[in-house]
């Protein structure tokens, strides 16, 4: 395995690559979990060369306690990198991707970013669009996985990729779960036991949305599972959404089979969780 902590001896390594190779991408924050792993096992199936990058976005974060306590495990990562013979890592320092005091881009998102995490969230996804292109600039690749956990970024992604009119393709792969069905991520990490029992209610909730959608209206399906929320004082909810998939605005009516999701945001003793079901 091949890693690089500069951008110029990346780009270096791969021009010196052969044209035709199919080049997947699977940019990260690190901390990771089984969820990076199937994006990256899925790579492999579908490319010649996997590259993984591992970056805690600063301007991605909105609350620096989120920025400070965010996990960063970088020796497990590239043991897990090693094992499942991921063939590129790349390991900016921030003054590789970022100039001294360099502004976010600003991106246009025809609506996608306006509720959910754009609302919660203010200037994230400009902080996470500007990363993903810098970073698809500098790698190039054919492919880019990204988790279907973040609902709204890999829509988002898919959009700006194409206004920005690079020939990459977007692919989102299904959520990885534990046992018990909560959502991995590396926020997990940060849960005692009995918050991670606690937290088993956000899955819990979205399947009985997705098992329910005939019986009730959108609306009072809504209602009564906001309700489940407040009986659980320590899980503190801070949205619950049904969107369309296509456009990420709210509902009224349920749309065609696969073109629904509901969406959920939920803190757990400080540390702020999301998962979505699409049906
Ligand atoms: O999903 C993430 O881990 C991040 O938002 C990403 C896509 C790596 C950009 O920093």
């Amino acid at each position: 395995m091949k890693i690089f902590k500069t951008k110029v001896e990346l780009k270096s390594y791969l021009n010196s690559q052969d044209e035709g190779r199919v080049i997947s991408f699977i940019p990260t924050m690190g901390a990771l979990h089984n969820g990076h792993l199937s994006l990256i096992s899925q790579a492999k199936q579908n490319s010649d060369l996997v590259v993984c990058s591992i970056f805690v976005n600063p301007t991605q974060f909105n609350n620096s306690e989120d920025l400070e306590k965010y996990p960063r495990t970088l020796d497990e990562d590239l043991r897990a990198l090693r094992y499942i013979k991921c063939d590129v890592v790349y390991l900016p320092a921030i003054s590789d991707l970022y100039n001294e005091n360099e502004q976010v881009k600003q991106f246009q998102y025809n609506g996608l970013d306006e509720f959910m995490e754009g609302k919660g969230r203010r200037g994230h996804f400009d902080g996470v669009a500007t990363v993903v292109e810098k970073l698809f600039r500098i790698i190039n690749p054919n492919i880019a996985y990204f988790g279907q956990k973040d609902i709204q970024q890999l829509q988002i992604i898919k959009h700006i990729t194409k206004q920005l009119n690079l020939d990459i393709e977007i692919i989102g792969v299904p959520t990885i779960r534990e046992e018990s069905g909560l959502a991995m991520s590396s926020r997990n990490k940060r849960l005692s036991e009995s918050d991670l029992e606690k937290a088993t209610l956000i899955y819990k909730t979205l399947v009985f949305i997705k098992e329910n959608k005939y019986k009730y209206s959108v609306e009072k399906l809504k209602d009564f599972c906001v309700e489940k929320f407040e009986r659980h004082a320590d899980l503190d909810l801070e949205y619950l959404e049904i969107v369309s998939l296509k456009n990420l605005q709210p509902i009224k009516k349920y749309n065609e089979k696969g073109d629904n999701v509901a969406c959920i945001a939920a803190t757990i003793n400080s540390v702020r969780l999301i998962d979505n079901i699409i049906f």
